[in-house]
């Protein structure tokens, strides 16, 4: 049994924006899958590297330019023992999930693919998973697979076999759905890829922020994620690979930084991971990860991950007191996410008025229209939640949420009356 140690009203205390007003009343921060707030040593890293060492990484022999390259670097060491990975030069630094897998489909279907060749994914991946895949399927010829789900939101892993074949070069598959909240069983995915020889990327951009992270354990052969839902910076994410991937894969992109000599007749790539970090990268951002994954590791992810569960486990049981409130993703293994809908009251409606009681959450198909395909819908209302949520918190939203629903059922009681 693990035991939790965390004081919500301090760390409250770190984050400014939380103790904003929104028309007047607390903002109840609830779409920290979308983007998480920045605690001030967060905020304070940037203000620091801008006003006292700003200077490129990589290419100055200066003393401000190796101070940066120093801190870029040691975050990529901070990263490594993050998420145990063997080496920092398994770390790549991008702009994002959404890049780190752009480069992967792009590097990896370029050189291990061939026409007719199949990538297996799952109904409930990101449009960041999807699109890059279909992009390398319009000029390569590779064709997609998709794992499906049950009634609760849970992918049919007896399913994966099936879809198995000699043709199959990978699996990719989020760890955590940014809809259902569900956790999948990633590792027993990893196990059963390999058993056929088949390489597992991992999308942990709703994972890696909540619960432990080891890639060793996990063997998974990639990893994306993004900094700025953990409690970072935008415009960073991070590409892990086993290192015989990287040293098999090609480059993305071409620039500086990334070589080691250019003529006109021919160009050699510089070593791991630079041969993928073409051009300047966004090192502010980089060195500011570094300190929010320090402040992740003082909280702790098992306090974290205790903490958030009771959260989900409250307002799942308080919104299900709601009449005709409906949530979609029931597995019994998942993450703080709820996406809901009442009755036939639009998405849109209710986040527009949520937003008047100074609620955040995010509407829609969530980058997931495959999902809500499945799902016979075309979008919910998403409520997340991060350690710095509280339970009066999710009760503003519960009472919102049957405030909201009242007036409709008002509304419709006069129009049935009237018609
Ligand atoms: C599961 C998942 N994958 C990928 C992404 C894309 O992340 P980013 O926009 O940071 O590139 C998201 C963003 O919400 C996500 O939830």
């Amino acid at each position: 049994m693990l035991k939790m140690n965390l004081d919500v009203g301090n760390i409250r205390k770190d984050f400014p924006i939380l103790s904003q007003k929104i028309y007047g009343k607390s903002l109840v921060y609830l779409d920290n899958a979308a983007t998480t707030q920045k605690p001030l040593s967060v905020i304070q890293k940037i203000n620091k590297i801008y006003t006292s060492i700003n200077s490129n990484v990589h290419r100055g022999v200066h003393y401000l330019s190796q101070l940066t390259t120093n801190l870029y670097e040691e975050t990529r060491k901070i990263v490594q023992n993050y998420i145990n990975a063997s080496n920092s030069s398994e770390i790549v630094f991008t702009r994002g999930t959404t890049e780190s897998i752009n480069l992967l489909a792009s590097s990896f279907c370029r050189s291990q693919c061939c026409k007719e060749d199949e990538i297996i994914l799952t109904v409930m991946e990101h449009h960041a998973n999807i699109v890059p895949w279909q992009i390398q399927s319009d000029i390569i010829g590779i064709k997609i697979k998709v794992i499906p789900i049950t009634e609760i939101g849970e992918v049919q892993l007896e399913n994966i076999e099936h879809l198995i074949s000699s043709k199959t070069k990978l699996i990719a598959v989020t760890s955590i759905s940014n809809v259902l909240g569900t956790i999948n069983p990633v590792a027993d995915i990893i196990r059963l890829g390999h058993s056929y020889g088949i390489p597992v990327m991992v999308d942990a951009a709703q994972s890696v922020q909540h619960m432990k992270t080891d890639v060793k354990l996990l063997d998974c052969d990639f990893m994306v994620f993004s900094s700025h839902k953990m409690y970072g910076a935008t415009g960073v994410g991070v590409l892990y690979a086993k290192e015989n991937w990287l040293d098999k894969l090609p480059p993305y992109q071409g620039g500086g930084e990334m070589i080691t000599n250019v003529t006109f007749k021919k160009t050699t790539f510089n070593k791991l991971p630079l041969k993928f970090e073409a051009g300047t990268p966004d090192y502010v951002g980089v060195i500011a990860f570094g300190e929010a994954i320090r402040y992740i590791e003082s909280v702790g992810l098992n306090n974290i991950y205790c903490y958030e569960q009771k959260l989900l486990n409250y307002a799942t049981e308080k919104l299900m007191q709601i009449p005709k409130l409906k949530i979609f993703g029931n597995s019994y293994f998942k993450s703080s996410i709820i996406s809901f809908l009442v009755d036939d009251i639009h998405y849109y409606d209710m986040g527009v008025l949520l937003d008047q009681f100074g609620i955040a959450v995010r509407t829609g198909h969530h980058c997931a229209q495959p999902l809500m395909n499945a799902l016979g819908i075309d979008g919910t209302v998403r409520a997340s939640f991060a350690f710095y949520n509280t339970k009066s918190e999710i009760d503003i939203l519960v009472n919102a949420v049957r405030h909201i629903t009242s007036i409709f059922r008002a509304k419709q009681k006069v129009k049935t009356q009237f018609y």
